[in-house]
């Protein structure tokens, strides 16, 4: 935009992620965690450089192919972004629908993440029914529904009170101990020096890894 200075939010960033990894990213509020997500789901892309995730690189993404890529990820966000007019079912369901996905196996599939969530009991209730923590298992069930390469979590405890918060971490971290690569931004040191894992911070622009416990705050 003419006038307007662009600020530099991430330099010299080399990283990698290996399959079934669970990786932390902290740092300040504006520090650049969401933008490295963004780069991951590839909803920002960089000015220099590649992004690779899953089978596609940024520089060779076609746009009609981006909804392939998000496909394969299962996206977290600290604001729960439900459809507040469908029930619990119908919103962990839409995520099947979209990808084409029709009748009894759709239903077996949504019952299965519902349970591994712990929600089996919520099917029929609307999200403005479900507590903080219950509508966040909600889309946790929904990111994983299509069997997702890698979990993209920005401040998924970010809203809860400090009990629920570490249910929603313990349930997180399940789904990393059965396989799946999650990738957690998070403010909460408490939740990673209680489950420590590889953790980046992001400082000055750059990633660097540090000690999870040497973490304080
Ligand atoms: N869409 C955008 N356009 C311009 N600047 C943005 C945009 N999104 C974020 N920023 C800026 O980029 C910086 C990093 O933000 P963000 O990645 O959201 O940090 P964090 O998630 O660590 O709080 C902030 O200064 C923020 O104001
Ligand atoms: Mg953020």
């Amino acid at each position: 935009m003419p006038g307007k200075r662009r600020r530099v939010v991430l330099e010299d960033v080399s990283l990698r992620v290996e399959r079934g990894e669970l990786v932390y990213l902290v740092g300040p509020t504006g520090s650049g965690k969401s933008s490295l997500l963004k780069l991951l789901y590839m909803e920002m892309q960089p000015d220099s450089g590649v992004v690779r995730v899953a089978d596609y690189r940024s520089d060779r993404i076609k746009p009609s192919e981006t909804p392939f890529l998000r496909r394969s990820l299962g996206i977290v966000f600290q604001d729960f972004q439900l459809l507040p007019d469908r029930s619990v079912f119908d919103n962990v369901a839409f995520a099947q629908y979209v990808t084409g996905h029709r009748g009894k196996a759709v239903k077996s599939k949504v019952m299965h993440v519902l349970s591994r969530v712990g929600l089996s009991h919520k099917l029929r209730q609307y999200p403005h029914q479900l507590s903080g923590g219950e509508q966040q298992r909600v889309v946790i069930a929904r990111a994983i529904i299509n069997d997702p390469w890698i979990i993209l979590a920005d401040e998924p405890t970010g809203n809860l009170d400090p009990t629920v918060a570490e249910e929603i971490q313990r349930l997180l971290i399940g789904l990393h101990r059965s396989g799946m690569t999650v990738v957690m931004a998070t403010h909460d040191y408490r939740l990673v020096r209680s489950f420590p894992a590889r953790t980046l911070a992001v400082m000055n622009r750059r990633i660097v890894e540090v000690d999870p416990s040497s973490l304080s705050g």
